[in-house]
């Protein structure tokens, strides 16, 4: 393709140059926005009587064949373009003649970019916030089947007081409501147009900045030409709510995957959602898990990407901002293909209380409502908890639990023991009593699945 900026220059480069210069190859992907961005500026131009009625209706309909000719697959994009916007240029004056040399009338390729981009974060924040709903349905599902179904839960991977599945799970739709919160920070910083900042300067053109803006569905304009054109903040937020998000994701997987392993076995998945091994006949793999676990890496490093190339720039546009869209893209599309996989591979694991249950019997994780016990009969709880902690070890050398030492062993360490301490210190008790506000009772458990709940609709 030929260079529209000769001039200057005889645009005879190398075709080294030329390969290594060019983004074609990856923002072409920003096709729908270039032309959308090209049809507002069209009609913001003959609004202000810059271009006629005529040359605008022109522009329009040759801007709108080439999404269409392109949509259908009956015009190729050509690979030896600059860029998006070089090819969409070309085209436009190869079909329409020479008004398609009007349609860069105050504009620069600089504020374009900034718009496409703007634009197609836009597209990809509402896209990826329904992806992040639907894992939020299966969690709550699950969550619902799950309210009381007891497991231990862990810290320092220790086994340490009981809690229900339910509760776990919505521990981290907590964390998705989080991440839709953080997208949708980040859209509304998104959400205000560069369009018309021009090259860096602003223009002589008596343009209309704000008219074009709310054509093309922005909350309001850059206030500084130079910023406009050079600001890439959006960038780095968007990448890095994505390697929030996949934090989150992340430590999902981890424990689906300890969850499914013959340590724990505390829920199956789906065969559709893991793989066999080559050799090991017995094997079921929770590799969805596992890659969505790995591929957090890769969004780490699109956000480290990003942050390093615009560390250094001066204002305003420089061409290391081309780098911008690779990471962006890569960040998006990973996040994308995780959300579509956690959904099903979510919605369909099964939960196995037995398993869970046998857990928790274990580990004497009701130590802590032991020791609770004896509060509320009036002990200091630092008495308390030494009490209890001898007990455990005296029922660790025994190869007993809490609930089955008598009651004389229990006397032998206070008088405030009495029968009724078998009920407090069972792990149903024990779950139903943690009745604090966001704790792991039923109701509670229930209470959070209905903020979820009010949250999708
Ligand atoms: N392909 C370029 C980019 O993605 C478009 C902007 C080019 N501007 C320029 N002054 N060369 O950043």
């Amino acid at each position: 393709m030929s260079k529209m900026w000769t001039g200057r220059t005889d645009g005879v480069t190398s075709k080294l140059a030329d390969d290594f210069n060019s983004s074609i190859s990856f923002d072409s992907k920003m096709i729908k926005e270039d032309i959308e961005g090209s049809i507002a500026h069209a009609m913001m131009l003959a609004k202000q009587n810059i271009i006629s009625e005529n040359e605008k209706n022109c522009l329009i309909d040759g801007l709108s064949s080439i999404l269409e000719d392109v949509l259908s697959g009956k015009l190729a994009i050509d690979m030896t373009a600059e860029d998006v916007h070089m090819f969409v240029e070309q085209v436009l004056t190869e079909r329409v003649g020479d008004t398609g040399k009007k349609l860069h009338t105050a504009r620069s390729r600089n504020d374009q970019v900034a718009l496409d981009f703007r634009l197609y974060v836009k597209k990809e924040i509402k896209e990826i916030i329904s992806l992040i709903k639907e894992v939020l349905s299966a969690l709550t599902v699950q969550a619902e089947q799950n309210a009381s179904t007891i497991m231990p839960g862990y810290t320092h991977l220790q086994r340490a007081q009981p809690i229900t599945f339910g509760h776990h799970l919505m521990a981290y739709a907590m964390m998705l409501i989080r991440d839709i919160d953080r997208f949708n920070d980040c859209y509304k910083r998104t959400n205000v147009s560069p369009i018309g900042s021009c090259a860096l300067a602003g223009t002589t053109y008596n343009t209309d900045r704000f008219y074009e803006a709310k054509l093309l569905g922005f909350d309001g304009v850059c206030s500084n030409s130079l910023d406009g054109v050079s600001d890439r903040d959006f960038t780095v937020e968007f990448i890095s709510c994505c390697a929030t998000l996949m934090m989150h994701l992340s430590r999902l997987s981890e424990e689906i995957i300890l969850w499914s392993s013959w340590e724990f076995k505390f829920i199956e998945l789906s065969n559709a959602y893991t793989t066999g091994s080559s050799i090991m006949p017995q094997k079921k793999n929770p590799d969805m898990a596992e890659l969505i676990r790995g591929k957090t890496g890769r969004v780490y490093g699109d956000l480290m990407g990003i942050l390093t190339t615009l560390k250094g720039l001066p204002l305003a546009y420089n061409k290391d901002m081309q780098e911008d869209k690779e990471c962006l893209f890569d960040a998006c599309d990973t996040v994308k293909a995780c959300l579509s996989i956690a959904a099903p591979m979510l919605a369909t694991m099964k939960a196995i209380p037995e398993n869970m249950l046998l857990a928790a019997q274990k580990g004497f994780i009701n130590a802590t409502d032991l020791a609770d016990y004896l509060v509320k009969k009036g002990m200091p709880f630092r008495t308390a908890y030494k009490i209890s902690g001898t007990i455990v070890s005296e029922c660790i050398e025994k190869n007993t639990v809490l609930e089955k030492l008598p009651l004389s062993e229990y006397k032998k360490h206070s008088d405030l023991f009495e029968d009724d301490l078998y009920k407090e210190i069972d792990l149903l008790t024990c779950v139903e009593k943690r009745v604090s506000f966001g704790g792991t009772s039923v109701k509670s458990v229930n209470d959070q699945i209905k903020i979820v709940k009010g949250f999708l609709n």
